[in-house]
């Protein structure tokens, strides 16, 4: 059965509230959500991506409240994480409470918060009247959806309800932050750079291991934001070979230009355009896509983290 399109907060989150499936709108990317609290829903995040059982789910709240709903403990450095950056793009892992069904967690004793920005998630989160578990709403391995038409090219017909948004403002996924330990670790990078992280707690760090296969963050070890054409990471505008089916984005224009480019002005803005571009690329059949490196400063290393995984197909 076709996925049902609302533009009406109120009208998915019954979806929700019943059981259901809905992919909505944040300001970092589309999320496919489920009531945290009910397995079963749960379990069928999992299928409808195809999501590995191993790859735990960020629950998504409305307010503070919620956060304890969820948590057993509200670490020094989570709290002024939250006070600076939530409502935002921002997600803290904490002690789980043993309310939350570990399916949610796939296993682990932590579970990933968030309270997103956007207000139609606001809306949206306000009317499920409970947290609501969600990944990236794409199918797995897949570029993250930053419009809905991209979630229905993915999962139309696999999930109940989709909330139509307009597409996202930032594009690439909330900054995943471990805050059980001593010093807050980046276990994912993120719209917020570990650079503003360190304004409000400065020991913040990175995870010293970088090995795919060690990653604290279970989601890292697995194929990601890849499309069926090749994608290549080039340091400069001049590496681009042109071949006929290629395609190019970046921060400046190649000497040979492939069939298809985009140009944007700034890091910020690439990340915008990355995932979207990705699939438009898939749409035309382009054969290979040519990505520029830019320096790993602020959204920059985020959008590196991307690229390179989206590299490695
Ligand atoms: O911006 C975002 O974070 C989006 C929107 C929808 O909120 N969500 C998102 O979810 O990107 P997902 O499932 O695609 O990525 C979640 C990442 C994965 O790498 C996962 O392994 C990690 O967060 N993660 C979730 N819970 C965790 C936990 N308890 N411990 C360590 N890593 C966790
Ligand atoms: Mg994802």
């Amino acid at each position: 059965m076709d996925t049902f399109l609302t533009n009406s907060p109120e009208i998915a989150a019954e979806f929700i509230r019943n059981g259901g499936l809905v992919a909505f709108p944040t300001e970092t990317v589309y999320g496919l959500g489920a009531r945290v609290f009910d397995e079963a829903a749960v379990a069928k995040i999992f299928e409808a991506k195809q999501r590995p059982a191993d790859n735990p789910l960020i629950a998504h709240v409305a307010d503070l409240e919620q956060i304890s709903e969820l948590t057993s403990e509200i670490t020094e450095s989570a709290t002024k994480f939250i006070d600076k950056f939530f409502p935002g793009p921002l997600t803290l892992v904490l002690e789980k409470s043993p309310r939350v069904p570990s399916l949610a967690t796939a296993g682990l004793d932590t579970i990933g918060v968030r309270m997103p920005e956007s207000a139609a998630a606001r809306e949206f989160l306000n009317a499920c009247q409970s947290p609501v578990v969600a990944p990236s709403a794409n199918l797995s391995g897949r570029p993250s959806p930053t419009t809905w038409q991209a979630v229905y090219e993915d999962l139309n017909g696999r999930i109940d309800c989709i909330l139509q948004g307009d597409p996202a403002d930032i594009g690439v996924e909330s900054t995943v932050v471990d805050c059980t330990g001593e010093i807050p670790i980046i276990l994912r990078e993120g719209a917020i750079s570990l650079e503003e992280l360190q304004t409000v707690v400065p020991a913040t760090a990175r995870a010293p291991v970088r090995d795919p296969k060690l990653a604290r963050s279970p989601g890292l070890k697995y194929r990601h934001y890849s499309p069926r054409a090749k994608v290549t990471v080039v340091e400069t505008e001049g590496q681009v070979e042109t071949t006929e089916n290629a395609a190019f984005i970046g921060l400046r224009l190649p000497q040979k230009e492939p069939r298809l480019v985009k140009l944007c002005d700034d890091a910020e803005e690439y990340a915008h355009e990355l995932f979207e571009f990705l699939r438009e690329c898939d749409r035309r059949g382009i054969d290979t896509v040519y990505c520029q490196a830019v320096d790993e400063q602020g959204i920059g290393a985020a959008l590196m983290d991307r690229l390179r995984r989206a590299a490695q197909g």
